[in-house]
């Protein structure tokens, strides 16, 4: 699968650190050529001679150890496709968000200019701290990758998030990245997904059935061309990209606001519940002796057209669910709305559509029909809507 790739794999001082054992292997096992570095604190957590023979390589812990006209640290940059740092301690973390080059490690990390995956592991209370969170953002922003770490027990004996992701999601991560076309590099992306949340109480809601499965493909299909996404959901996702979790529909359309100058694509795939609960009760409502009950309904702000009338250099995408009359109602809704295409789906079909894997879709413009894609999984189809509004 990865035959002819340099995956490096830089390991830094955190107990994690010996189940990159396994991850090399998993790498080896897809024909990767790897490379490990460590930081010197790396070594004691696991042997040099263990990730010698795992990597087949020999690994780099000092700078200046190479006889060669090239430094150390340029070489490997230039010979990989790709970095993976984990675990990534506090301490590299911080080092590598301030620009600080004082092990090989960190100098690597600086002079890499392909795709960089960070997978940090550590306590949690470390992990919560501000100052490692705005490290964190601040690697975020200038496009790394950060797969952040699991809820568990913790080898500090701590319980809390802290945890080395699972090897497979940055093992997945890294072949995303390795094989696919980038069409979509340096594209900001804004992908909405699932049904929005409107409260009734502190117990009851009014939502829909959407699964945000159609959201997900696209935001995961845009990160693997790519695309610097930012998805905007009511499902939670844990992603190797940024996920913003939200409830209601005004919550939905501040995060969206928050980041729309920048973004190059809004892309609504999440249901937007159309109203909400004018005065949700702040206490559970409580049964009363009479047969009936009456809530009052106000309008949501239609987001999707509002981005419309307010958009500058933006493609904004919308969806459209219809039950019956599905082309008619879309080619008159893309009007209403004003955007750039708008992706039809009949929710009347019980094969494809609503928590379903598969869809069928129109792709239409504000001129007509574009396309029909036939009935396929939902990430073939967010792969070929990506394909018609970017080519
Ligand atoms: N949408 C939105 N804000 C709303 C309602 C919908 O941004 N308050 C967006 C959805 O995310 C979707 C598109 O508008 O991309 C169309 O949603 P749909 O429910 O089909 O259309 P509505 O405008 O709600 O019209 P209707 O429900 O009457 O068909």
């Amino acid at each position: 699968m990865l035959s002819g790739k340099t995956v490096l794999i830089g390991i830094t001082g955190g107990i994690a650190a010996y189940k990159i054992c396994e991850l090399i292997r998993m790498f080896k096992r897809a024909n990767a050529n790897v490379r490990v570095i460590c930081t010197p604190n790396a070594m004691n957590f696991v042997t040099k001679l263990t990730l010698q023979n795992l990597s087949q390589n020999e690994v780099g812990i000092e700078e200046f150890e190479i006889p060669d006209f090239k430094p150390e640290h340029i070489s490997y940059a230039d010979e990989a496709d790709i970095m993976i740092i984990a675990p990534a301690t506090t301490n590299t973390i911080s080092k590598m968000a301030n620009g600080i080059c004082d092990n090989l490690l960190t100098s690597i990390f600086c002079a890499f200019s392909k795709p960089v995956i960070i997978a940090p592991a550590m306590n949690c209370n470390m992990w919560n701290n501000k100052i490692i969170q705005e490290n964190l953002q601040k690697l975020l922003n200038h496009g790394y990758t950060i797969l952040e770490p699991e809820n568990g027990f913790l080898a500090c004996g701590y319980q809390g998030q802290g945890r080395l992701c699972a090897l497979e999601k940055i093992f997945d991560a890294a072949v995303q990245k390795l094989s696919q076309p980038q069409t979509l590099k340096g594209k900001k992306i804004i992908i909405t997904a699932g049904g929005t949340i409107e409260d009734i109480d502190p117990v009851r809601y009014i939502s829909n059935y959407s699964s945000g499965k159609m959201g997900i493909a696209l935001s995961d299909t845009a990160y693997s061309l790519g695309a610097d996404v930012h998805l905007i959901t009511t499902v939670s996702a844990q992603k190797p990209y940024v996920v913003e979790k939200v409830k209601s529909a005004l919550e939905m359309q501040k995060a969206i606001e928050k980041d729309f100058a920048d973004a190059d694509c809004v892309i609504m795939a999440a249901a937007v519940a159309d109203y909400r609960v004018k005065q949700p009760s702040e206490q559970k409502i409580k049964k009363t002796s009479d047969e009936e009950i009456t809530l009052t309904l106000v309008k949501n702000p239609d987001i999707l057209k509002h981005l419309c009338e307010i958009k500058t250099h933006q493609t904004i995408v919308g969806f459209c669910a219809e039950s019956e009359n599905l082309i008619e109602n879309a080619k008159e809704k893309i009007l209403k709305k004003g955007c750039d295409y708008l992706i039809a789906n009949d929710i009347s079909r019980k094969d494809i559509g609503f928590s379903s894997d598969y869809n069928e879709v129109s792709i239409l413009t504000p001129n007509g029909v574009v396309k029909k894609l036939e009935r396929a999984d939902k990430y073939t189809i967010a792969r070929q809507i990506f394909e018609e509004i970017y080519g």
